[in-house]
């Protein structure tokens, strides 16, 4: 079983993102073929700074190895070094019917952000439904906001199949309902472009500022509280077992405490939880040249993989 999914490094990353998507990529990496990737040619759709985007992208690579991606048990490249992908979306392109990439709801929510429309940003599912089919994946582990994705490539990748006979494989999404949205300090969706996140790797101080300026409601300390609808709660909860959920729920019912118990308790957990990675990602940061090469020597893997189905599309379509 193939597994395969991608990241864009467009900046810090936050706990949406690891429990949204890294994690289901860690949880698979025992038990099937992992291809994860880092999508710095998706991420120019949103960002043209050079430096941020050479920065972004090592700052992921650093990420991905200190929370449990190892390069020897799956197969970890940039995007960028493998360009066959590239040529793949042009051939994916002329089998994209314009109504199915109109009817992305990403692209229309980045253009409400105020997201200059380009062609690049247009075909921004094409290239996604290339690294796809690329590499001949079953599963692709995403966050909700990409199911749509994943369906724009299935449908690609039939049309073609119709067409020529079987070329690609056909992904399924996969989604974990527990956790599909993450909610961020204002209870909104956790997200960057919305200023609302707790980081992963953020230094002490500034996530102490973060889980402090979760939004609360202003029941006094001593009064019961409701779990319920405290975004303290929700977000703590990632990080508990059933019994812990229970004694906090508990701690909750029982009135005595206030939301900034709640909060210090949380930074405890989130601190807690990602210290041993933290300190590896630092110390990655300080080895950009050895990053350099762990992408390199997965790049080597993926592109094998790659120029080999190549090979077979090139004959089945005529080129
Ligand atoms: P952001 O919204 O902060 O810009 P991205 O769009 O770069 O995050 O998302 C990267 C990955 O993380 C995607 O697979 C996305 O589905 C997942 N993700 C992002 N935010 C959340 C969230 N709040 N909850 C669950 N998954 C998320
Ligand atoms: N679009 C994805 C995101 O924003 C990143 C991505 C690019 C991806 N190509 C992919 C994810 C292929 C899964 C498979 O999160």
């Amino acid at each position: 079983m193939r597994v395969l999914s991608g990241l864009q490094p467009s900046g810090d990353l936050h706990i949406g993102n690891y429990f949204g998507a890294i994690k289901q990529m860690l949880d698979r990496q025992e038990n099937s073929d992992l291809f994860i990737f880092i999508a710095n040619y998706h991420a120019m759709t949103s960002s043209k700074d050079a430096n941020k985007l050479k920065m972004d992208t090592l700052k992921v690579a650093a990420a991905f190895l200190s929370l449990g991606i190892d390069p020897e048990k799956c197969t970890f490249w940039l995007q960028s070094d493998v360009k066959e992908v590239l040529e793949l979306y042009w051939i994916l392109s002329q089998f994209t019917p314009m109504g199915l990439l109109e009817r992305a709801h990403s692209y229309k929510d980045k253009i409400a952000k105020g997201i200059n429309a380009s062609h690049g940003l247009f075909s921004y599912p094409v290239l996604m439904a290339a690294d796809i089919l690329l590499y001949d994946s079953n599963l692709v582990p995403v966050g909700k906001d990409q199911i749509q994705h994943i369906e724009i490539t299935r449908d690609i990748a039939i049309k073609i199949n119709n067409e020529f006979g079987e070329i690609f494989t056909i992904p399924e999404p996969q989604i974990d309902d527990k956790i599909a949205v993450i909610c961020g300090t204002d209870g909104a969706k956790m997200s960057k472009s919305y200023k609302n996140t707790i980081d992963i790797f953020a230094d002490d101080k500034t996530r102490k500022k973060q889980i402090s300026s979760i939004i609360t409601d202003s029941t006094p300390l001593e009064s019961p509280k409701q779990w319920q609808t405290c975004n303290v709660f929700n977000i703590a909860k990632l990080f508990l077992n059933e019994n812990e959920i229970s004694s906090l729920k508990t701690r909750y019912e029982n009135g005595g405490e206030g939301y900034g118990h709640f909060k210090q308790y949380l930074n405890e957990l989130v601190s807690e939880y990602f210290l041993k990675a933290n300190e590896k990602y630092n110390a990655y940061l300080k080895e950009p040249n050895k990053l350099r090469e762990i992408l390199e020597f997965g790049a080597l893997k993926a592109k094998k993989i790659a120029s080999q189905k190549m090979a077979k599309i090139y004959d089945k379509i005529g080129l």
